[in-house]
């Protein structure tokens, strides 16, 4: 959890965010600002929304710069005067990596390399950047420890995979301190639940809010470790503010530690969303072909973030449905 002298680090800090008019970077933008930091988010708006940052506009402490992490300029021009970068930009999604490889590494390979050398040149004191649950590729082991991975199994994981390659190596040649955190299927409110790569959850919220059938791919006994926001933005401010230096230059999973099936978690879904109209209950849930590449199971272990971040998760995935639902159905 984080201690008052954790905020009082995050109140005297500028934070830049990359894609911070996403998903996940428009939430730690809105963290940040309530503890009173000074936040600047850099986006191109390829998958984030101007509608994501527009409470924040009025806020003295928030700035905007419109910019492609392509474009080194741009990079270096954004890191000026930051303390810390929360590093969120990328292009999302296994099937558009599949479909579109090279864009994913131009934006997630070139664009990360150009966010560090920025950050390396303008003396960032930490690089807390977004990893990804899918550099666990094709290993069995469950629960997912940090240092047993298998192979990659999609363009978009060698990127992610790539990221902490590239994280170390800045660290050890030019002592640039970076923190990865593996995200684990993170979801909440914000997230996008339109177009052909939105997750899971936003997606099936919105099918069974138009009493469409939402459909699962496979038997629904594939299993996740769905993780609520707020979980995903405690650790990346543990990691901002931490003073345990052997919690530098490492990687994290970020989840919960627990898993659920896609038939669970589409019961839960209609149980939430029938508080508000009880026809959802009877929305007719369809099954359709396993996905390539999808893995049958994933489950993380949090115990290292628990013992060198003080990693506390606040919401389990029943309580994070909970509000994720509320939200979607206050704002959709
Ligand atoms: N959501 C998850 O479950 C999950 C899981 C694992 C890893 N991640 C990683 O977390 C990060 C945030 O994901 P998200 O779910 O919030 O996705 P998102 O698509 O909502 O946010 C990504 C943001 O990056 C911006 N962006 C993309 N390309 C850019 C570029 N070239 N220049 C500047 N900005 C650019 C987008 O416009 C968007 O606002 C990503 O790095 C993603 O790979 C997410």
């Amino acid at each position: 959890m984080i201690t008052d002298s954790q905020k009082d680090l995050l109140k005297a800090s500028k934070v830049l965010v990359t894609g911070g008019a996403g998903f996940i970077g428009s939430n730690l933008c809105e963290k940040l600002l309530e503890f009173g930091a000074e936040v600047t988010c850099l986006d191109n708006f390829a998958t984030g929304h101007k509608h994501n940052i527009e409470p924040f506009l009025e806020n003295p402490n928030f700035h905007f710069i419109e910019g492609d992490i392509r474009n080194l300029e741009t990079c270096i021009k954004a890191t000026k005067n930051q303390d810390f970068v929360l590093h969120e930009a990328a292009l999302g999604s296994v099937p558009r990596s599949i479909n579109d490889p090279i864009t994913s590494n131009d934006v997630n390979v070139s664009g990360f390399l150009n966010m560090l050398v920025a950050s390396r040149d303008n003396s960032i004191k930490r690089f807390v950047y977004a990893a990804s649950s899918s550099t666990y590729g094709d290993s069995e082991n469950l629960p997912k420890v940090e240092d047993v991975i298998g192979k990659p199994l999609s363009p978009y994981a060698i990127t992610k995979y790539v990221n902490e390659l590239y994280a170390n190596i800045f660290n050890k040649s030019y002592g640039l301190n970076t923190i990865g955190l593996r995200y684990f299927n993170v979801f909440g409110r914000r997230q996008d639940p339109n177009g052909a790569y939105a997750a899971v959850i936003p997606k099936f919220v919105m099918q069974l809010m138009r009493k469409e059938s939402p459909v699962i791919n496979g038997d629904g006994t594939y299993s996740r470790d769905f993780t609520y926001i707020d979980n995903v933005v405690q650790m990346n401010l543990l990691c901002l503010t931490t003073d345990n230096k052997q919690a530098l230059n490492e990687v994290y999973n970020t989840a919960v530690g627990d898993r659920t099936n896609l038939k669970e978690l589409t019961h839960l879904l209609k149980q939430n969303l029938a508080q508000y109209d009880s026809d959802i209950s009877r929305v007719e849930i369809k099954h359709g072909p396993n996905r390539p590449g999808d893995i049958p199971h994933s489950l993380a272990s949090v115990e290292k973030a628990k013992k060198l971040l003080n990693y506390n998760p606040t919401h389990r995935i029943e309580d994070g449905l909970k509000e994720a639902t509320h939200w979607y159905w206050d704002n959709l």
